[in-house]
């Protein structure tokens, strides 16, 4: 291998009642930002629960850094998830009872991650970094899981609909982030977007499409 893949799926097919898609097939290599464009109901967010191990592949496989998914140790998995992945869901999965700054914390210090005074500057919730996430806004606490992924340092990121809760300036300034972010680290992230200006904004843009994933940018 010339150039290791921090993310190789290899003719991954995926049923509930119906099958949602067959053969998807994906390369995902340092510094690159890869948006996933679909109809809601065409299978994204499976899609990313599949690259991002929260699913187990039925058919087909799912290798990061290099090793297969199905072949790891629980531990080893485990691993990879708290050091290595960062998701960015449409629920946030936000710690309620605690304050914005100790959601970052707990990626700190569960993943020898770094708390950046700059980005909570740049995602502008600096200000309001000691008030408990229920008291928040939507906005806000979008920002908050943004600052907590990258606090945890992951090598890959996986973004279902990050920024559906931000204005399109805020959004696209939250997109550069990411990739700046993404350059800084060598990391990689896939964006699951039904935003196609967003999506454009990435190196490849994938659609997911009568069952198949085809490139379309
Ligand atoms: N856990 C599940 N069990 C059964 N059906 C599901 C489950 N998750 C998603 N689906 C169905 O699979 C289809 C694709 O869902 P999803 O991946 O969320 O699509 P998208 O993110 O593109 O909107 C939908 O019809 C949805 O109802
Ligand atoms: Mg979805």
């Amino acid at each position: 291998m010339l150039l290791m893949n921090l993310l190789s799926a290899k003719n991954l097919s995926h049923s509930f009642e119906y099958e949602l898609f067959s053969d998807v097939s994906l390369e995902v290599h340092p510094k690159e930002s890869i948006a996933i464009v679909g109809m809601s109901g065409s299978g994204k967010s499976t899609l990313l629960h599949l690259l991002s191990t929260l699913l187990t592949p039925k058919k087909g496989d799912v290798f990061l850094f290099g090793e297969n998914i199905k072949a790891m140790k629980k531990k080893r998995l485990a691993e990879i998830k708290r050091n290595d992945l960062g998701l960015v869901f449409q629920s946030h999965y936000l710690f309620k009872g605690f304050s914005a700054l100790e959601n970052l914390e707990v990626s700190q210090i569960l993943s020898q991650g770094v708390i950046d005074k700059e980005l909570l500057v740049k995602l502008d919730i600096e200000h309001c970094i000691h008030q408990k996430v229920t008291e928040l806004s939507g906005g806000q606490q979008q920002r908050v899981s943004i600052a907590r992924v990258l606090t945890k340092q992951p090598r890959l990121i996986f973004a279902d609909e990050p920024t559906g809760n931000l204005d399109t300036k805020t959004a696209s300034d939250v997109m550069e982030l990411f990739f700046e972010y993404l350059d800084h680290n060598n990391a990689a992230m896939i964006l699951v977007t039904h935003d196609e200006t967003l999506a454009y904004m990435c190196d490849r843009v994938y659609k997911l499409e009568n069952k198949e994933l085809v490139q379309v940018k």
